[in-house]
């Protein structure tokens, strides 16, 4: 079975739209959403029909559980956006109830935590707060106490046909993709998906991977095998507003169709002068959401 897993679209329409796309093109069972559909972007009701068309579920983000609910922990510029956002859900159920409140009752089912084909917890944020705690790169080095109490949440054993494996968690939030892999023994470690090694361009400025290799695929940026020793949790980065100092959309495909299962990590160029020039006219949406996407942070 192959699953895409998409996370953290943030109301760009565009970014999502190229990822279906390539998700299409590359066929998969299903799609799976971590959730933040809403928030920033200025396309959020076109990017909530689309994964409620599209995604078997989707959980709930900070910035969903914001538009939905109430800002939690926001700056001003995010707070704005997330009332703006809500202005515009409000103003559809208002001017075409049927699609509005369809819609809105997709947005009252999404969860904070789905148990996924037996192995995986999928939540937005961390195991141990689903909604709004960050699970960072920094993490491993600054805060292993954190780490550890994470990671004692996952599982310390799952079964995948008659195996038994350590438990795995899939978390979006910081909008980073790549593996976090744990052991008893070494502790926490992460690796981003540029450096798990696949054969497309790990850095859109400086052409490594499959470089001249006709069999490449340019999007392919990194590839995993879960080891059945590890306890590991995968973020498939953000689909709408990436912030690893590449601009391009971010998604994955577990693949559990083989024993040993496989996440594959893609990075998609897409129109981000479109979305800019739509954030850019809008005064809720800060100029700065249209910049950070051409930064890619
Ligand atoms: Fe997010």
């Amino acid at each position: 079975m192959r699953t895409a897993i998409i996370s953290d679209i943030h109301g760009n329409l565009e970014a999502l739209q190229t990822v279906l796309a390539d998700i299409d093109r590359r066929g998969v069972d299903e799609i799976i959403c971590l959730g933040d559909i809403l928030g920033y972007g200025p396309d959020p009701l076109q990017c909530v029909d689309l994964v409620s068309e599209r995604c078997v579920w989707s959980l709930m983000g900070n910035h969903d559980y914001a538009v939905l609910y109430e800002p939690t922990n926001f700056n001003a510029v995010a707070k704005r956006a997330a009332y703006w956002t809500r202005g515009q859900l409000d103003a559809a159920a208002e001017s075409d109830p049927e699609s509005g409140n369809r819609r809105l009752d997709f947005l009252n089912r999404i969860r904070p935590r789905v148990r996924y084909r037996d192995a995986y917890i999928c939540v937005h944020g961390s195991v141990r707060k689903p909604i709004n705690e960050y699970v960072f790169e920094t993490d491993v080095m600054d805060d292993p106490r954190k780490m550890r109490e994470i990671f004692d949440r996952i599982d310390d054993e799952v079964v995948i046909g008659d195996r038994r494996v350590r438990g795995r968690c899939i978390v979006g939030h910081t909008h980073v993709p790549g593996i976090f892999q744990w052991t008893e023994e070494d502790g926490a470690d992460f690796t981003r998906a540029v450096h798990l090694g696949g054969t497309g361009d790990a850095d859109p400025l400086d052409e490594i991977g499959g470089g001249d290799d006709p069999d490449r695929d340019p999007f392919l940026v990194g590839s995993h095998v879960f080891d059945p020793e590890e306890k590991s949790i995968v973020n498939p980065g953000s689909v709408g507003q990436p912030r690893d100092l590449d601009e391009r959309a971010s998604y994955a495909i577990l693949d559990t169709t083989s024993e040993d299962h496989r996440v594959d990590f893609f990075r998609l160029p897409y129109d981000i002068d479109a979305v800019a020039d739509k954030i850019y006219a809008i005064a809720e949406l800060d100029d700065w959401l249209g910049d950070r996407l051409t930064e890619g942070r």
